[in-house]
């Protein structure tokens, strides 16, 4: 087995407990109201609080009956494991770099330790704009274009279709959440019209340490919202608000695990992934973000005097380019996080949201 890496070993304060809290509650939302009726119909005052609960409680909750296709889920859960069960010398054909920063790649650093994964990423919209620069004022604009592998030759397609499939799903909860805040609807779509949303592939390996290493470290999504297929292993472990522990999200086969916002009314959670000596691992987050040039603000009808802004205005795309660069390489300083934008003195406030430029 070898000599493993000490780049993987997480601060002993750090490290998970292999023994299993199950998750006593995180909500499971039935969305088949959405699905069923007539679209044009609003969504009932019952879904709308569940929602709201779940949001305000957990900032995670899982979602069944939610339109994606079952056969559009395991297209592309296969056609990922066919991928990564290539050679090292094949994936890295289409390796990230600097400058394609959409691909494979196995030496993902969160917090300064190595993650137990390898991932392969693409955009939802391709090309993606981006910031060019991370400088504040420069306004130059980049593409980010998706790297295709020769193998498996159906992998583009089932990306491609699972891709518009669940950024359907992506923007029916985005309609709920802004229902659930007292919004409009459609308060949230714009943000999105040229979206940075994109879609990870992650592989996690069976690890002859899983006491010592995680296949992500503690970590808060940056985006809007994230969508989660996990398989049948488990692994995902969620920080419950209301008492910091660690507690384990059971797979539930088809359903998808959603995790709200990063700031604003919502307050993202940590969460992390376990890994085993066993059992390989695979899981699709699916990165719902709005478009770089969105300025990140509390909306100005969510903010009063008994509940002012929590967080600093922030472009969206520098504040993405640079997540993206800080995964290059292990910096010295902590990988960007939204807690940097933090308002110290406001910490408490709790409401907050999207604001357009
Ligand atoms: C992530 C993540 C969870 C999982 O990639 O950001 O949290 O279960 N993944 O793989
Ligand atoms: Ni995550």
């Amino acid at each position: 087995m070898g000599e493993v890496d000490p780049a993987y070993f997480q601060q002993p304060e750090h490290r998970p407990k292999l023994e299993i809290v199950q998750a006593q509650g995180i909500p499971l939302i039935d969305l088949s109201e959405l699905t069923s009726n007539d679209p044009s119909q609003q969504p009932s005052e019952t879904l709308v609080e569940e929602i709201r609960n779940a949001c305000r409680d957990w900032g995670f909750f899982q979602v069944v009956n939610h339109g994606v296709p079952l056969e559009t889920r395991q297209r592309i859960m296969a056609a990922s494991k066919e991928f990564f069960a290539q050679p090292l010398d094949e994936k890295r054909k289409v390796r990230r770099d600097e400058k394609r920063v959409l691909g494979y790649y196995d030496t993902e650093h969160t917090k300064n330790v190595r993650d137990w994964k390898e991932v392969f990423d693409l955009t939802v919209e391709d090309p993606t704009f981006v910031t060019a620069s991370y400088h504040p004022d420069d306004q130059e604009v980049d593409e980010w274009h998706n790297q295709w592998p020769d193998f498996p030759p159906h992998l583009r397609g089932a990306c491609e279709e699972y891709a518009r499939a669940v950024e359907k799903l992506a923007f029916k909860l985005m309609e709920l959440i802004a229902l659930s805040l007292g919004l409009r609807a459609d308060r949230f779509e714009d943000f999105f019209k040229d979206q940075t949303s994109f879609v990870r592939l992650n592989h996690y390996p069976p690890c002859p340490v899983p006491h010592l290493a995680l296949g992500v470290g503690r970590h808060k999504d940056a985006g809007a919202l994230t969508v989660l297929a996990q398989d049948d292993v488990g692994g995902l472990e969620v920080k419950r608000k209301s008492d910091g522990q660690w507690v384990w999200a059971s797979p539930t086969p088809d359903a998808y695990i959603i995790n709200v916002w990063s700031n604003e009314a919502y307050e993202s959670v940590e969460h992390r992934v376990m890994v085993n000596s066993e059992r390989e691992r695979f899981s699709i987050p699916f990165f719902f973000n709005p478009s770089h040039y969105t300025v990140v603000e509390p909306l100005e009808e969510l903010v009063s005097n008994e509940s002012p802004a929590k967080y600093k205005a922030y472009n969206w795309g520098k504040f993405l380019l640079t997540r993206k660069a800080s995964n290059f390489k292990k910096l010295d300083v902590e990988n960007i996080q939204i807690s940097h934008f933090r308002v110290p003195e406001l910490a408490d406030a709790l409401e907050g949201a999207l604001k357009l430029n």
